[in-house]
């Protein structure tokens, strides 16, 4: 395999690597497997979390474009609107984020992610779902008529930009742990840009690792989908990342009833037990749902027992401190 010809020096540097990566000996000798967790909810900006090396790639090419406003759109609780207006905070540059209420309207409380998003400032407006795209057209608009220079970011840092966040990634994993010693990666998948760059990053550097999927909204097809347009988007200009990568592993069925956003027993199980043996915290909506699939699938055989399996912990702790879940008595059941 050649390598690919995407440039991963074009990142500005937002946070101190690498991340730790540390063995779950607790959790390890209580399910049966050699368990390790990359540390990605330590990266150093804005409380954290996967987006902050998305959009160490992703600054680089807005001010390479000459922007002077980062513009995004997420979910009220988006962990990326928080850490683009860190971004925006420590680059210097505007801010705008569009968040989906249901009813387009500030939301009842400013907890969360929003309230950390009220400290670093920015402008925020609110939409609904069907209205995003208008909403984003009048955004760009109004910044371009008053001179300014806005540049767009998809929703959850979705672009080749972003999974060459998590292509480095891989590097920096492996220079902590030799490759053939990881048997599987587990992640949280939700646009699937994370879940690309890792597929790209082993793929690139010929290691023979499972990239295992959670997803958190959609279906398997979907995210499939999704990782293979950012796998081909990689390769455009003349790279050569492997698109025919095998199979992409991604499970749908871990999401629950109530759907993206909320907490199932599994998820809070594993919220408590990793919290309880290891005292680092997951929250439900992503790395919780994730680590209970990674034992459910475990104890399914789905993953070989005894296996080497490092789970990638892509942060999102101030969902953590959200009303809905406190009032579902999450942590007392
Ligand atoms: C904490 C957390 N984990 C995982 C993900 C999923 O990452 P991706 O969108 O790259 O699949 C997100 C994205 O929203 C997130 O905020």
């Amino acid at each position: 395999m050649t390598k690919s010809q995407v440039c991963l020096n074009n990142k500005i540097d937002l946070f101190s690597k690498p991340t730790p990566l540390e063995e779950l000996t607790r959790v390890s000798s209580t399910y049966q497997a050699n368990f390790w967790v990359k540390r990605d909810d330590l990266t150093s900006l804005g409380a954290g979390g996967n987006k902050a090396r998305k959009l160490e790639y992703i600054s680089h090419d807005a001010i390479e474009a000459g922007a002077d406003t980062l513009v995004t759109l997420g979910s009220i609780q988006s962990n990326h609107a928080r850490m683009t207006a860190a971004t925006a905070a420590k680059l210097d540059l505007e801010c705008h984020l569009i968040l989906i209420t249901d009813s387009g309207n500030s939301p009842d409380k400013i907890e969360g992610n929003r309230l950390l998003e009220e400290i670093l400032g920015g402008n925020v407006s609110y939409t609904t779902a069907s209205n995003a795209s208008a909403e984003i057209d009048r955004i760009m608009e109004r910044l371009h008529s008053k001179g300014k220079s806005p540049y767009f970011i998809e929703g959850g840092g979705h672009s080749k930009e972003g999974a060459m966040g998590y292509m480095n990634c891989v590097t920096e994993l492996l220079d902590q742990k030799s490759g053939d010693s990881i048997d599987y990666l587990v992640t949280a998948t939700g646009t699937g840009t994370t879940h690309a760059g890792l597929l790209a990053g082993f793929a690139q550097k010929d290691v023979d690792v499972d990239v295992i999927g959670i997803s958190v909204a959609r279906s398997t097809e979907r995210c499939e989908e999704e990782i293979r347009d950012i796998l081909t988007e990689l390769n455009q200009g003349g790279g050569s990342i492997p698109t025919n990568i095998g199979d992409i592993i991604v499970y749908d069925d871990y999401i629950g009833e109530d759907g993206y956003g909320t907490a199932t027993d599994r998820a809070r199980d594993a919220v408590k037990s990793v919290a309880r043996l290891e005292g680092i915290f997951l929250e439900p909506t992503y790395t919780g749902k994730t680590f209970g699939a990674m034992l459910d699938l475990l104890n399914r055989g789905e993953l070989d027992a005894k296996s080497n399996i490092v789970f990638l912990h892509t942060g999102g702790f101030p969902g953590l401190f959200v009303s809905r879940f406190e009032s579902e008595r999450v942590w007392t059941k």
